[in-house]
């Protein structure tokens, strides 16, 4: 079976270097052909220089809304400082983008928690040579703090990982389960456009994981696997000795993902905040997404020893680390109305759920090595001071 899918034609030297190597191997599976179009060293979205998050970019992430989101989370991870009780404090970023989150957790421990500030190591991972170089311009000023590690150098004693958008960017498989059987999308070329081609029978590497989750595409539903996400979150865990992860990203647990309403997937594309769903136009040129299986990363995470402490929605994570306190305490400092309106407006993104990034965005929390403790941000939202009930 073979679908249209992109007209018009893609001439930029990432799209020549794809259909060579269609050429070559007779197609891509959807998962090598999103991580050429994000990671090839020269062309891939991420890798060149380019404005990608924020007002002149593709898109918003929640530390590029306002730095109250890094505030916030600065206020987790000095709990879990308290926790661990060490003396270096070792905190791990990967896929830091520009650095703002970075930015924003730094200056509140400097300001909020000086003495703990004072023996932090913070380590940025990253793959992106043009997001390293503006991560370390953004970054100066924290110099003394920050360092950079490759995925596969990084360890964390005691401390905390974190990463925000990360997952969603990994390369995914795409499938579709038509009669009872589960078929692949492939991308072939023809007359100088991107097409799909429904290949089977899939990899063993994918029935594989489907039998792992116990779950998948249903009848008649296009649906993503990202295979890579499991095998990073053992990764990850097996690089922590004692600590946490925190991993915040849109997606949904694995019921939710593959549920029979959601009949196309959750592949979208993101140019000058546009979104749309055609990866195969500009190649290069956008971001290309897919949701985040969260259930996938529990369980890979327990398999290497990270327990899950708290999963829920991001304006649960931020209500209970104070978000709806610090909203008040900004308005009352707003010189007058006009000032606290716009400041209301910017915030309600974070925790909006329909169009902002309250519901759809989760936060995973998980621990090694670490009693299971309260943590702030699993304050239920009856207990805010003057909040809602
Ligand atoms: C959507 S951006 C993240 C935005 C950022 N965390 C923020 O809060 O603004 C995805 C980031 O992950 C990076 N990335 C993707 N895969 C990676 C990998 N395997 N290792 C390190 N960084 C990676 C990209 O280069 C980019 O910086």
């Amino acid at each position: 079976m073979t679908q249209q899918n992109s007209s018009g034609t893609n001439d930029s030297p990432l799209a020549d270097f794809l259909r060579q190597q269609i050429e070559k191997s007779g197609g891509l599976d959807f998962s090598e052909f999103m991580a050429q179009a994000l990671y090839h060293p020269e062309f891939g979205y991420y890798m060149a220089a380019r404005d990608r998050i924020g007002k002149g970019g593709d898109f918003f992430t929640s530390s590029s809304v306002n730095n109250l989101f890094g505030r916030l989370v600065a206020r987790q991870l000095a709990q879990m400082a308290e926790l661990l009780a060490d003396q270096e404090f070792m905190i791990v970023e990967q896929g830091a983008g520009e650095g703002h989150l970075s930015l924003d957790i730094l200056d509140a421990l400097a300001d909020e928690f000086p003495e703990l500030y004072a023996r932090t190591v913070y380590t940025l991972v990253e793959v992106s040579p043009d997001n390293q170089q503006r991560q370390a311009c953004l970054l100066d000023q924290h110099s003394a703090r920050v360092l950079w590690s490759n995925e596969d150098d990084w360890r964390i004693v005691s401390g905390c990982f974190l990463s925000n958008e990360l997952v969603d960017a990994f390369p995914v498989h795409v499938l579709e389960k038509h009669a009872g059987v589960l078929q692949e999308v492939f991308v072939a070329s023809s007359g100088g456009d991107f097409i799909e081609e429904l290949r089977q029978p899939v990899d063993k590497q994918l029935s594989a994981y489907f039998s792992w989750l116990g779950n998948g595409p249903i009848e008649g539903n296009r649906a993503e696997a990202n295979l890579v996400a499991p095998d990073w979150m053992r990764q990850v865990g097996s690089r922590i000795e004692r600590g946490f992860a925190i991993t915040i990203d849109y997606g949904y647990p694995t019921q939710e993902l593959y549920a029979p309403y959601r009949r196309m997937g959750t592949l979208m594309c993101y140019q000058r905040h546009q979104a749309d769903d055609n990866p195969y136009l500009q190649v290069g040129a956008k971001d290309i997404t897919a949701h985040v299986d969260f259930t996938a990363l529990q369980l890979a995470g327990a398999e290497v020893g990270l327990e899950t402490l708290w999963f829920g929605e991001q304006y649960r994570f931020l209500l209970g680390l104070g978000f709806f306190e610090e909203l008040l305490l900004l308005e009352a400092a707003a010189t007058d109305e006009k000032e606290a309106r716009a400041l209301r407006l910017t915030l309600k993104n974070l925790i909006m759920p329909e169009q902002g990034m309250g519901e759809t965005f989760k936060v995973l929390v998980q621990s090694k090595g670490v009693a299971a403790p309260g943590l702030l941000c699993a304050r239920e939202i009856k207990d805010i001071p003057g909040g809602m009930s």
